[in-house]
């Protein structure tokens, strides 16, 4: 059987000016939302990635008209008459659990395929559940199905989430906007993934406060006086963070456009620490380096932490750094198979339980790899411009559902990269 790869040949260059395009996982969320706006909402700045058009696949099953035009996609949910997601989708990809709030939101039920577990770690959505409990929803388990009810109707309660989850603040948002009465979220996710979505709600007519910070208060409206909205995407920060290693790896210099500096806090104070100099302005970020890599101590952590997607990306970095450097994860269990991947290409990395000993070394050679998920192919990708020799990434479908042309942007940072049958 063909497959799809990706050829890179190890030039070590990597310069230039690239466009980041809009956050994937706001979109797919922003999307979401249009199913509480009853009529035709349009998203700007939407990625042209596989995850979206499951999302927008999953939109047209439960009845939505979904239009795309490149990137921006109309949706029209005022024909939305089914609330079943089902299993082929979910299973495809598991964000699409978060049409579960605005469903519950819109209908006051919900039967939606449960997510099995996925390579990064057991994933599960008991906070989603607990969440929407105080809210006034019954949960039963149906043949794999989650079916959602509210039989009293929705209202507003104080929720604490054990942990700040993207995923459960997200669905608890979607759904607390129509419950009758207040609804506080505390320990909620700060991610700017959140304040988009915050943003995108009030714009509907929903009345929410204090999103991107711990507690997040929102006031319930009536279904009916939420509406469409016309909204734009904020720029994907994990993109940005991917090139902006990249140009760290090679020196660059490489500058990202359409991103707000101040979503990268933690990443940006990494680089500097590792010997880059980074400037930003206005929708700006670059990056340049001319003295060697210095190793680093990195622990990943819910948002302004540094971010458990820029892990793998990092850990390139570290590997090779003149030094040892110990990178923590705190957020999934079971996301250092990357790791095992980068060793094949002459790294020297040891992992013990959510640590990772990084050893750094003076060259990577090119090798066959595969991409173990979405972010550790963007970064085997990298890891093979600045290898020694010529490096086949595999299983490039992860890249697909999360990069926007991936090979076409770093080809036109000069690097020497390619998509190819095989
Ligand atoms: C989102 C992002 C993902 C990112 C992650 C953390 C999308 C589509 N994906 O994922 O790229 O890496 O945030 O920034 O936006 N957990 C539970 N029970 C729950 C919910 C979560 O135990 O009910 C655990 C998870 O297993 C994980 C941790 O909490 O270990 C973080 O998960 P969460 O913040 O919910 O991430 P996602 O929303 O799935």
């Amino acid at each position: 059987m063909s497959e799809e790869i990706i050829v890179v040949e190890g030039t070590g260059v990597l310069t230039g000016q690239i466009r980041v395009s809009g956050a994937k996982n706001s979109a797919l969320k922003l999307l979401a939302a249009t199913l509480l706006g009853q009529g035709r909402s349009v998203v700007q700045n939407v990625p042209l990635i596989s995850d979206i058009e499951v999302m927008t696949e999953v939109l047209r099953v439960l009845g939505a008209t979904v239009e795309r035009e490149g990137h921006q996609v109309a949706v029209d949910t005022s024909s939305v008459d089914c609330f079943e997601t089902p299993y082929e989708l979910v299973s495809k990809m598991r964000a699409s659990i978060s049409v579960l709030g605005p469903l519950i939101g819109r209908f006051g039920r919900a039967r939606v395929a449960m997510p099995g577990g996925c390579q990064i770690g057991a994933r599960k959505i008991d906070m989603h559940l607990a969440g929407l409990e105080h809210l006034g929803v019954e949960f039963t388990v149906d043949h794999g199905y989650l079916e959602a009810n509210a039989p009293q109707g929705l209202h507003g309660a104080e929720v604490m989430l054990t942990f700040p989850s993207v995923g459960a603040t997200e669905n608890l948002l979607m759904a607390a906007v129509t419950a009758e009465g207040t609804t506080v979220i505390d320990n909620a996710a700060r991610e700017p993934e959140i304040v988009d979505l915050c943003n995108m709600l009030n714009e509907m007519g929903a009345q929410i406060t204090g999103g991107g910070s711990p507690s997040i208060t929102i006031q319930g409206v009536p279904l009916d006086k939420l509406h469409p909205c016309v909204h734009q995407t904020v720029g994907d920060r994990i993109e940005a963070g991917t090139f902006l290693v990249g140009g760290a790896l090679t020196g660059g210099p490489l500058k990202v456009t359409g991103i707000d500096p101040s979503f990268l806090r933690m990443a940006l104070l990494k680089l500097r620490e590792m010997g880059c100099t980074v400037e930003t302005g206005p929708g700006w970020i670059s990056v340049e380096r001319s003295g060697s890599l210095r190793p680093t101590e990195i622990q990943t952590l819910p948002h302004p932490g540094f971010p458990t997607d820029l892990q793998a990306q990092f850990m390139l970095l570290a590997a090779l750094a003149e030094g040892n450097s110990v990178i923590t994860e705190n957020v999934f269990e079971n996301r250092f198979m990357f790791a095992a991947e980068l060793c094949r290409m002459g790294a020297n990395i040891t992992i013990e339980g959510h640590h990772a000993f990084v050893q750094g070394v003076k060259a990577l050679q090119g090798a066959p790899v595969s991409s173990t998920d979405l972010r550790a192919g963007g970064a085997l990708v990298l890891a093979g411009i600045v290898a020694e020799g010529r490096t086949d990434v595999h299983q490039i479908r992860h890249i697909d559902r999360g990069y926007e042309d991936y090979v076409g942007k770093l080809s036109s940072l000069g690097a020497c990269v390619k998509r190819v049958t095989v």
